[in-house]
């Protein structure tokens, strides 16, 4: 029996296709965005405690108190925006299910929403699912002015309609690192003062920047912080996407809703995890020190692939490295990739899987490395290129 696709164009990730190809091929796999080493012990000892102290059973439906808690306190201390814990902050499983109950809570048939590319895939299904329409305009590429991708705010604001529900934004950016400047801040705020257009900002890689960059999250913004669902990752902080714990920070009116939809698509997120990350987070290192950590094998990966025929890119957050091949082939970056995982064993990201397939591809000749990797595994796979 045959059903109607929702989703008609979704098929299997990019992501799911070359993780597979990797371990067919046993290349290296600096694709998919995940670590491979552990979170610390200290957190994985508090998950055991948490689950022998008997919280193994339903928490509460927003998330657990302790957590939510902490969430407040770290936001009010970077950001300096002051949410309240019962009614604002709501434990979501990752930063994709807050992505999905935010869309699906404020959005209707017929609605539009803006989608910055290249971007994050999670943001085309959930407007689909729920009616909408996507809207896509493309990042420019890095230029004389530029040293990443950056937004051209007219392009946005050209793009604005009746229909315009939601402008999703992520920065740090996943795949091209660029950040926030306070001059995109204004812009925006320009582009929805006396609208009534909500904005969706995905900053799962904000404790992710590199000095002397720093991450200016929607959430300082006053003006904007009331139309707006903040959402963060604890996969990305602690090297746990695996646990799926993520949040949502919005005013009452929009978690209201947004809680209506996370209640029926999954009720809770597991609360061994959520009574250890409130009690690991306490310890405000823990993220405080991750740019320091993620910037020494940024620096390792770059170093070794600028000894190579590959450039790179300026790389200021996330742990995402892009890198112009256009000197060693002039395949598409699709092609390239499946190249390179067959020929020389590392498996890496076309940058082109980030963009909506309606209209033609940029033609960028860029691959996506990610350095969320153990020291070897970045050496090893340095050297893997080094012939090209
Ligand atoms: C930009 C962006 N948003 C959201 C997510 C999903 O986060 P989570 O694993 O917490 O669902 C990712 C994961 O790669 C991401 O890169």
């Amino acid at each position: 029996m045959d059903i109607t696709s929702k989703l008609p164009n979704v098929g299997t990730t990019i992501f799911t296709t070359m993780s597979k190809m990797a371990i067919d091929y046993k290349a290296i796999n600096l694709g998919q965005g995940f670590p491979d080493f552990n979170p610390s012990d200290k957190l994985i000892n508090l998950v055991t405690r948490a689950m022998r102290e008997g919280y193994n059973q339903y928490p509460y439906m927003p998330g657990v108190t302790p957590l939510r808690e902490v969430i407040k306190q770290k936001v009010k201390k970077l950001y300096n925006a002051d949410y309240d814990v019962e009614k604002e902050i709501t434990v979501t499983s990752g930063a994709t299910e807050a992505i999905m109950a935010a869309v699906l809570a404020c959005m209707g048939h017929g609605d539009e929403a803006i989608v910055i590319e290249p971007s994050y895939d999670a943001y085309e299904p959930a407007i689909r699912l729920a009616g909408g329409k996507p809207v896509f305009v493309r990042m420019m590429p890095p230029d004389d002015q530029h040293n990443t991708f950056w937004v051209n705010w007219n392009h946005v604001a050209a793009l604005v309609t009746s229909k315009t529900k939601l402008i999703i934004l992520n920065f740090p950016n996943n795949p091209t690192g660029a950040i926030m400047s306070v001059e995109d801040l204004d812009a925006i705020e320009a582009i929805v003062l006396n609208t009534k257009i909500l904005l969706l900002s995905d900053e799962v890689y904000e404790h992710i920047v590199f000095k002397p960059h720093k991450h200016l999250s929607v959430a300082s913004r006053p003006n904007l912080i009331d139309r707006s669902f903040i959402i963060s990752s604890f996969g990305k902080t602690t090297h746990t996407t695996g646990w799926k714990v993520g949040y949502c920070c919005a005013p009452e009116k929009l978690t209201k809703e947004l809680r209506k939809v996370h209640q029926f698509l999954v009720f809770t997120v597991p609360s061994p995890f959520q009574y250890a990350l409130a009690e690991y987070t306490q310890d405000a290192t823990t993220y405080l020190e991750l740019p320091n950590f993620y910037q020494q094998k940024r620096d390792l990966l770059q170093e070794g692939l600028n000894q190579t025929n590959f450039k790179t890119l300026s790389c200021p957050s996330t742990f995402f490295l892009l890198a112009d091949y256009r000197d060693i082939s002039n395949k598409s970056d699709d092609d390239f990739a499946i190249w390179l995982t067959q020929k020389q064993g590392v498996t890496v990201i076309p940058v082109t899987a980030f963009y909506n397939k309606s209209q033609p591809l940029p033609n960028l000749g860029l691959i996506r490395f990610c350095f969320a990797k153990q020291d070897d595994t970045l050496t090893q796979a340095i050297e893997r290129l080094k012939s090209l």
